[in-house]
């Protein structure tokens, strides 16, 4: 999680906006079911009727009312009130009518008094509406205590009964009710329309902000473990397997991708929506125990599903490295397992692996598919169950039929949020797995370091000393190298030649620091390497590596490799490396396309090509591993002699490692290697006369003839 906030530091605006605009979103969404039970209660329900007291009144129907209120109450009412003629216009809601009687006009807006006056008096009139009963000033009060004994127990149902006076009064008056209640709709209709197109804008807009925000992390972040994997030294390699390292920066990656945009959507939305949800609820305590009885079943539903299906996720994660490697190893090897029809086997391992990959997801996909239809039936018997309960609740007017639906959903937003609450649970975790991942590469320390300050190699050639040198493998038991001690000096050419695994490679290795020496020192010029920058220590040296390597693009690039080098320098490398002719073959030439890992030219010519390669930098050291060994002898002989015109030259050092005596006997210094050690050390004739280990490999490569020539 750590490393997540990290990545999303940079986006801390982008976040906050989103934050906004998700509170927005939840408020607007949340405000529909509102405008919904409005629609049902005031539009359908009441017909559209706001107002808690008529705004026109017919004088006969006025008169009823005024029979039921006190002298006082009558003043404060007719002073609100002016009596208009028959014919007059009136206004109401916006609308002009014709009346149809002499009735009277409210004069003002309503106030809590005149609303207050009004509730009873109303309630009597609608109770007499269906009865012919002429009111007058004498029977009122005797009809009051009448219709009061028939009204005990209805005190809740008096506001939907004034709304239904209300709306009977303006029938009488000539208002069109039905203008009225269509017009209310379709005003609230076209606010809950607005209020529905300002959500959608805002999960619109934050969605987008939460794409661009999590693919940016991903993008950083792949970065990162692309050039910390870049600055890793082979010991580093090592602790890793290539096929791991891939999928960390792709499957791994992508699944934090996929955390963030969650993350910044549905995590955020969904407590903010179940939290204001309850709120709402709160507002109706006679049904909301109801929800909080189906949100605890949902928890111990959903908290019984993630603790079995918790254990598994770690194993899913490693399965699928296991299966990528499987998978690598198989298209890597792919021409020698055909080779050794040894397919079955290679199927059966990937059989294995699936099979268990394949028991595992099906465990945990049953687990998550139990939610669904669990989910379904919780919230099909909570609608049910608020149903009936409203259904009470409707009937004594404690609630209208609006906010039983409005409950109803506001609920099931309530639950859907702590389903998406619950679900993230499930989530959280795997991706987890993929960032503990990623921390281990970016955290990895790098054992080959530049010092603080870097002492700086002058321009020209200096000697290469290896003093003393003891080397062993990062995690091995056993030194490779004992100490080792030679001297190369600018111009000449050093040798190495022994048995495999005799230690030649990794003597190499260490001049370009891709290994530390574990004792004594490496100096070049009088520095000891460890304090020079790699970088310039790089740029001195050109280095064909034993095992060649070409990279997809032409075979231009791979030779010029990213460096400045100009047509002379250029074709003078084509030339030294014999690479002349296998260019005069292809058809494109220079520009003729290498595949992915160099497989469409054959080992010697890729030789030739990463010589080339070496050559084509105007280096200091040029060393070549093993690089002559695919050559025909007499490639390998134009080859050195075109080489030693350009050491005399330029003065380099080159060193070559090689099997074949023919490939080293020129050479100025010839070490022979045995066990790590250096057995001898000198010219062909020299060693010939005393090295017994040399001789060995001479007799067994050399004629007698050319051996006599030698001592000759
Ligand atoms: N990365 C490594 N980690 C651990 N041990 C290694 C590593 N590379 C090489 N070795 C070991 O070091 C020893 C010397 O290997 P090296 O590659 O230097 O031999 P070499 O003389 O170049 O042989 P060859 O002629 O076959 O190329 C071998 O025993 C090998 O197993
Ligand atoms: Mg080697």
């Amino acid at each position: 999680m750590k490393l997540i906030f990290k990545y999303l530091k940079p986006y801390i605006l982008t976040v906050l906006v989103i934050i906004g605009f998700t509170f927005l979103q939840v408020q607007t969404e949340l405000a529909l079911p509102d405008y919904m039970s409005d629609i049902v209660t005031n539009g359908i329900q009441y017909g559209g009727i706001t107002e808690n007291v008529p705004s026109v009144i017919m004088d006969n129907d006025m008169e009823e009312l005024l029979c039921f209120m006190s002298e006082a109450d009558r003043d404060y009412v007719l002073g609100k009130y002016d009596l208009l003629k028959t014919g007059e216009t009136v206004k109401v809601n916006d609308k002009e009518y014709e009346l149809l009687y002499d009735s009277y006009v409210l004069n003002e807006g309503e106030d809590t008094k005149l609303k207050e006056i009004f509730v009873k008096p109303m309630v009597y009139a609608y109770s007499l509406k269906e009865v012919n009963l002429l009111v007058t000033e004498d029977n009122a009060a005797e009809v009051m205590k009448s219709l009061d004994e028939q009204l005990v127990g209805l005190e809740d149902n008096y506001t939907s009964m004034g709304k239904l006076y209300i709306q009977s009064v303006y029938g009488d008056a000539g208002i069109a009710i039905d203008e009225i209640q269509s017009g209310y709709i379709f005003k609230s209709g076209i606010k809950m329309l607005g209020v529905s197109f300002l959500s959608g804008m805002l999960a619109l807009v934050s969605t987008y902000l939460a794409i661009k925000t999590a693919t940016g992390v991903a993008a950083t972040m792949r970065k990162d473990v692309f050039e910390k994997v870049e600055s890793f030294s082979s010991s580093e390699f090592s602790t890793f397997s290539t096929s791991s390292l891939i999928t960390r920066t792709g499957n791994d990656v992508t699944k934090i991708q996929n955390l963030v945009q969650m993350m910044l959507r549905m995590m955020l939305m969904a407590p903010l929506m179940g939290i204001t949800a309850i709120f709402k609820v709160a507002k109706y305590p006679q049904v909301s125990w109801i929800l909080l009885v189906a949100i605890g079943i949902m928890l111990a539903t959903m908290g019984f599903l993630l603790m079995v299906a918790f254990p598994k996720f770690e194993k899913i994660q490693k399965l699928v490295d296991k299966i990528n490697n499987i998978m690598r190893e198989y298209m890597d090897g792919m021409l020698v397992i055909r080779a050794f029809n040894s397919e079955k086997i290679e199927e059966e391992k990937f059989d294995k692996t699936n099979k268990e990959q394949t028991a595992i997801d099906r465990f945990v996909s049953r687990c998550m598919g139990i939610i669904g239809p669990v989910m379904t039936i919780i919230m099909n018997l909570l609608t049910v169950f608020i149903v009936y309960i409203s259904a009470y609740q409707i009937d004594i007017d404690a609630m209208t039929i609006g906010d039983t639906m409005a409950f109803i959903q506001y609920a099931m937003h309530v639950v859907m949020s702590f389903m998406f609450v619950t679900m993230t649970f499930f989530m959280i975790p795997r991706s987890l797995v993929s960032a503990k991942r990623i921390r281990q590469v970016l955290d990895t320390e790098n054992t080959i370091n530049d010092i603080e300050r870097p002492e700086v190699l002058p321009e020209e050639n200096g000697d290469l000393v290896f003093d003393h040198v003891c080397f062993k493998y990062p995690g091995a038991e056993e030194n490779i190298l004992e100490d080792v001690c030679f001297t190369a000096k600018p111009g000449e050419t050093v040798a190495m030649i022994g048995s495999t695994a005799c230690g030649k490679s990794t003597i190499i290795k260490l001049i370009p620091r891709l290994f530390d020496v574990t004792e004594g020192k490496i100096t070049y010029c009088g520095h000891d390497i460890r304090n020079v920058a790699q970088k310039q220590l790089h740029e001195k040296i050109g280095y064909a590596t034993q095992k060649a390597i070409l990279f997809t693009g032409t075979i231009e690039s791979n030779i010029k490799f990213g460096r400045d080098v100009n047509d002379e320098e250029f074709n003078e490398a084509i030339d030294i490396s014999q690479s002349r002719n296998i260019i005069n073959e292809k058809e494109d030439g220079i520009n003729d396309k290498i595949t992915q890992g160099g497989t469409n030219v054959s080992g010697g010519q890729k030789q030739r090509l990463s010589i080339a390669r070496a050559l084509a930098k105007k280096a200091n050291i040029y060393i070549f591993d093993d690089s002559f060994s695919a050559l025909d002898y007499a490639t390998d002989k134009k080859l050195r002699a075109e080489l030693n015109e350009l050491i005399a030259k330029t003065k380099a050092t080159v060193f070559i490692v090689a099997q074949r005596i023919a490939t080293i006997k020129n050479a100025d210094k010839i070490l022979v290697i045995e066990d790590g050690k250096i057995v001898g050390e000198g010219t062909h004739r020299e060693l010939l006369e005393n090295c017994k280990v040399y001789q060995e490999i001479a007799y067994s490569q050399l004629s007698k003839e050319e051996l006599e020539n030698a001592r000759a």
